[in-house]
């Protein structure tokens, strides 16, 4: 697999034995060509019948658009619809046009951000917003804030650095890099991203949201087909009226249980990543939901007591008291830089290696010894001055030649110090977070140290940022690794 630390590979599949993942054949083509080329002799386009005249003038625009999946698994790829009121009413505006503007937006991995293709032109969510303008008249804004190698728990506290405040539809991609817990009830993955699922419907314009659900690939392997938090979400889906699109139902039969040309895992899938096929059919899927949310719309019209429905505030949390924390303050890349007062034997690089600007800056040692202080203002109006609130650390755990660095409160605030480690047993690397609870002091200084120590086989260390969340009692363990390593 190549480019181990721009991947976000969770894949936990050494609990599995042989006889329960599916083994394919993987693609290594030659230098220079891809492993996922799009066969256009497989293009084809819906036609629409049994729709009134009138109406099927309206939507016949909204056809507009060649699919490569074929129609049944496009179908099969529709994992849940529901009432979809919130996508219903964004569908409705980007029916009607006239000039109106719509914001749409993507959060997850590396995946939805553009990994494993090879253009800009290719991306799923490229694909979906060019289609989109080219059939509706409304003034359409799009923007793509995924975050290579982050699980939902990071976007959950750094949402405001990807997703804007008006935004009318987003998805929502994290099922690679959440993993699995294998737990039925009170499922921390699941909690995470109801959370989440809550802090983007609670935005002002109350958006709709999709889920995205993609398989979990890993070298030559796919795990079983029940191995992924997809069908747990599901819950969230029915409780919170959510659509989900899943790329694993669309494209398992054909990749795996009857094989079809066009569609093998080795033909839609580099790595971990789709390539340009495999975005392709997440677009389908995409484009698919949205055509069919229309045709919806033109049977069955918005009507008052749905209008209604649509302004109720949100339900309860459908775990108890599963509410996003308040205030969360996200201070990474460039601000992070920011606060840096003192770097001996710490450098600020950037370690993507795909030419993404945004994804990878941080401060990164290796020598033993080395500090970093930075400092923050963590007071919060919202709590009592003499709690302590969690400040989270933002850095990279990975699988080889990590190390250990000591966090300490230097001047200001005050704080147990805390030794985290940056190594993993299992092959891959995440950008987490880590809670730390301290006192809240305009000018708190803190002190990262490399130790001279490691699990690892090195004494590498990154760390990329800090959020401070505005609540006193937010569980401290929450952002720890352990809720995505299997037992
Ligand atoms: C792709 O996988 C199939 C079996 O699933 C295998 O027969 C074929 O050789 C593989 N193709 C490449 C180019 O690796
Ligand atoms: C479209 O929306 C953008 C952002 O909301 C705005 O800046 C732009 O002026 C709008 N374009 C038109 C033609 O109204
Ligand atoms: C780290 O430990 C090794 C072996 O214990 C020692 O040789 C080395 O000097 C130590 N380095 C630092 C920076 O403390």
């Amino acid at each position: 697999m190549a480019r181990a630390s721009t991947v976000l590979v969770l894949l936990l599949i050494c609990n599995y034995g042989t006889s329960e993942v599916f083994h394919f054949v993987l693609n290594k083509p030659p230098k220079g060509q891809h492993c996922c080329p799009i066969d256009n002799s497989k293009l084809w386009r819906k036609t629409i019948r049994g729709i009134k005249e009138d109406s099927s003038a309206v939507i016949e625009r909204f056809f507009n658009y060649e699919f490569y999946l074929p129609k049944a698994q496009l179908k099969a790829g529709l994992e849940y619809y529901g009432a979809a009121r919130r996508l219903r009413k964004f569908v409705r505006t980007l029916l009607l046009g006239d000039n109106m503007p719509l914001k749409i937006g993507v959060i997850g991995g590396s995946i939805s951000s553009g990994v494993g293709t090879t253009s800009y032109e290719t991306r799923w969510f490229s694909i979906v917003s060019k289609w989109m303008r080219s059939v509706s008249g409304a003034n359409i804004t799009s923007r793509n804030g995924c975050i290579p190698a982050t699980p939902s728990a990071y976007m959950l506290m750094c949402m405001e650095m990807s997703v804007d405040e008006d935004v009318d539809l987003v998805f929502v991609e994290y099922s690679v890099n959440d993993g699995v817990e294998n737990v039925l009830v009170g499922n921390r993955i699941v909690k995470t991203m109801e959370q989440l699922v809550r802090r983007i419907m609670g935005l002002p314009r109350r958006p709709a949201v999709v889920l995205v659900q993609l398989p979990h690939l890993f070298g030559d392997i796919f795990e079983p087909f029940f191995h992924t938090s997809d069908d747990l979400e599901g819950a969230l889906s029915g409780y919170y009226d959510i659509p989900s699109i899943s790329l694993r139902n669309a494209l398992y039969p054909l990749a795996a249980l009857y094989p079809t040309d066009g569609f093998l895992w080795n033909q839609t899938y580099g790595d971990t990543h789709p390539g340009d096929s495999g975005h392709k059919i997440i677009a389908d899927l995409a484009v698919h939901l949205i055509q069919e949310t229309a045709r919806d719309l033109q049977l069955d019209p918005i009507d008052p007591e749905e209008e209604q429905e649509l302004m109720r505030p949100l339900p309860e949390s459908m775990y108890f008291g599963n509410i996003p924390p308040p205030e969360t303050e996200c201070i990474a890349s460039t601000r992070f830089k920011g606060l840096v007062k003192k770097a001996v034997g710490w450098g600020w690089v950037n370690e993507a290696k795909d030419g993404n600007n945004r994804g990878k800056w941080g401060y990164v040692s290796t020598k033993p010894g080395s500090k970093l202080i930075f400092q923050v203002d963590t007071r919060r109006p919202g709590v009592a001055p003499s709690d302590q609130i969690p400040l989270l650390l933002h850095y990279l755990k990975s699988y080889r030649g990590m190390g250990i660095a000591r966090a300490e409160c230097r001047s200001g605030c005050a704080c147990e110090p805390l030794d985290i480690d940056a190594g993993l047993k299992a092959y891959h690397s995440q950008t987490i977070m880590i809670a730390i609870r301290v006192t809240q002091h305009e000018k708190c200084e803190m002190q990262l140290t490399l130790l001279n120590s490691t699990t690892n086989n090195g004494y590498k260390f990154k760390v990329s940022g800090v959020t401070i969340v505005g609540s006193s009692d937010y569980p401290a363990d929450f952002f720890t690794m352990e809720f995505w390593n299997q037992p």
